[in-house]
């Protein structure tokens, strides 16, 4: 994995596979299945059954984790409040944290904790907030996640509209000079990972393309073939 001054982008771009969609009675199975297939960082769903509809898992899985596997751990809080649980995260053994721009009022200061707590800072954006809103605390970000779906379940489809919001990721980026990395998670598959990478994202969320079938290890090589590829 590489990245330089001048060209941000990782190449290849990575695949993240999702534990949403994982068996979570065998999660540290799982996850050596997709370390085997290539996948260097676990995306990591945190839901608490207000900011979305779904509750899902918190920093005692983080920590189980963490103790079985070295591989980087994504932590996407789907929570409100997420200030309040920032270092328990950093305690367990999260390497990254991103919150959402639509539950953190003082956001600049949540991503300050974070970055406090040593861990790599992100902010995350529905389908439905647009990318201009970011502009001021874009310097504090290592990435950018961008919601190709409605946040709260796996398995759902693709929202175009996120290419475009991508792209205008990579424009602000090289316009304002940074560095931070353009993450996107949902509906990504084998029919939509080349039209992502190609709009500029390097990080891509996949949960039931990567743990769906049953088939961790095959699926995330496949993907990482089609996104190099894409390049
Ligand atoms: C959804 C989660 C995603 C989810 C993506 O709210 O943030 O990370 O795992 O699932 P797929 O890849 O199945 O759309
Ligand atoms: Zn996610």
């Amino acid at each position: 994995m590489s990245s330089t001054p001048t060209t941000p982008r990782l190449y290849p771009p990575q695949v993240l596979p999702s534990i949403l969609s994982a068996d979570f009675a065998r999660l540290a199975e799982e996850v050596a299945a997709a370390e085997r297939g290539g996948g260097h960082i676990i995306h990591v769903d945190v839901m608490d059954g207000h900011f979305v509809p779904n509750i899902t898992l918190g920093p005692p899985v983080v920590a189980s984790l963490r103790k079985a596997t070295k591989l980087t751990l994504d932590c996407h809080l789907m929570i409100e409040h997420p200030d309040e649980f920032i270092p328990a995260f950093a305690d367990a053994g999260a390497n990254w944290v991103s919150v959402h721009y639509e539950a953190c009022p003082h956001l600049h200061r949540s991503l300050e904790l974070i970055a406090h707590h040593g861990m790599q800072p992100g902010v995350v954006i529905n389908p439905a907030t647009r990318v201009n809103l970011l502009v001021d605390i874009l310097p504090l970000v290592h990435h950018v996640l961008v919601m190709s779906v409605n946040p709260g379940f796996g398995g759902q489809s693709f929202i175009p509209h996120s290419l475009q919001k991508i792209r205008h990721l990579a424009e602000l980026r090289a316009e304002l000079g940074l560095k931070y990395h353009i993450e996107v998670d949902g509906g990504i598959g084998k029919e939509t990972i080349t039209s992502v990478v190609q709009a500029g994202a390097d990080l891509l969320v996949a949960g039931n393309a990567v743990f769906g079938g049953g088939q961790a290890e095959k699926n995330a090589r496949e993907l990482i073939t089609l996104a190099a590829a894409a390049c």
